[in-house]
């Protein structure tokens, strides 16, 4: 923990005329899980993309700033290169291959990678480790898996190049509360094993819960970051992002649920 990690400075995107992202800073130290909050259009995935270097293939372009991996300026090479540097990423819409198998989502994945057959063994296995259904699917086509299992197999093929870094734009987003708990939980696994994550997420009640720092992204700008646990107690991120109109009329409402179990069906 602790070590430079990747660092992000006053970084500028336009997409022609538009401008996406304006003097966005971050830091994602090593070791740490970094939250970037923010509503739809907020410039979430054109960040990501900047990091990656994938911004041409969207007509896109850093106008301004630095980004850099240990020290080290990646704002200039192309998108392998920042794949051999230790960065992978989880794209938004999972984007397997559907018509390929699950094996070879997973060994597409480690095309970038500096690693010989032992790394992509050891990778590999990690995977499994991590997402059992993997290995028991493995010769079927991905299309065949659930929103979720997709979710893992993206998860999976970005570990096959053995990342230090990943990125995950959105992974809970169209999943079932009990299928995003899940992919939280092999977040926190992750993390433990010692890669270091920049989470983007709209469910800022789950990022929230995993990073231990967080910023707010709003039309392009950084309007808000601090320690996690702080912005999950700040009014206006409870108001905004987490949904809490008032905390005591959400607890009556509770308490008028739970005294009434006749009305359970209402639920959804
Ligand atoms: N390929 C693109 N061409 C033009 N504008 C784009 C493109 N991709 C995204 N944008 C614009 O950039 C802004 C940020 O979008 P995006 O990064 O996708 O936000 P988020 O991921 O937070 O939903 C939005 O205004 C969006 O319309
Ligand atoms: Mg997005």
């Amino acid at each position: 923990m602790g070590g430079p990690g990747l660092a992000v400075q006053e970084l500028s995107v336009g997409y022609g005329p538009v401008r996406a992202l304006r003097q966005v800073s971050l830091d994602v130290p090593e070791g740490a899980v970094v939250t970037v909050l923010g509503g739809n259009g907020a410039g979430k995935t054109t960040l990501l993309r900047a990091i990656c270097r994938t911004l041409s293939f969207h007509g896109g372009a850093v106008t301004g700033g630095t980004v850099s991996l240990d020290g080290r300026r990646i704002d200039g090479v192309p998108p392998d290169r920042v794949v051999a540097a230790g960065i992978s990423q989880v794209p938004e819409g999972r984007q397997v291959f559907t018509r390929m198998t699950v094996a070879d989502n997973l060994r597409s994945g480690a095309l970038g990678a500096t690693g010989g057959r032992v790394e992509r063994a050891a990778a590999l296995r990690r995977v499994h480790e991590l997402f059992p259904v993997l290995a028991d699917r493995a010769q079927q086509r991905a299309g065949l898996l659930s929103g979720g299992e997709q979710q893992m197999l993206a998860v999976g093929r970005a570990l096959m190049a053995g990342p230090r870094m990943l990125l995950l734009d959105e992974p809970s987003l169209g999943l079932a509360p009990l299928m995003a708990e899940r992919i939280a939980a092999t977040i926190r696994e992750i993390s433990a094993q010692g890669t270091s994550i920049l989470l983007v997420e709209q469910n800022a009640a789950l990022a929230l819960r995993l990073a231990s720092r967080a910023y707010v992204l709003e039309v392009g700008e950084v309007t808000l970051s601090g320690p996690a646990a702080e912005l999950a107690a700040s009014d206006e991120v409870r108001r905004r992002y987490l949904g809490v109109v008032d905390e005591d009329a959400a607890a009556d409402a509770e308490r008028a649920r739970a005294s009434h179990p006749a009305l359970t069906r209402w639920k959804g």
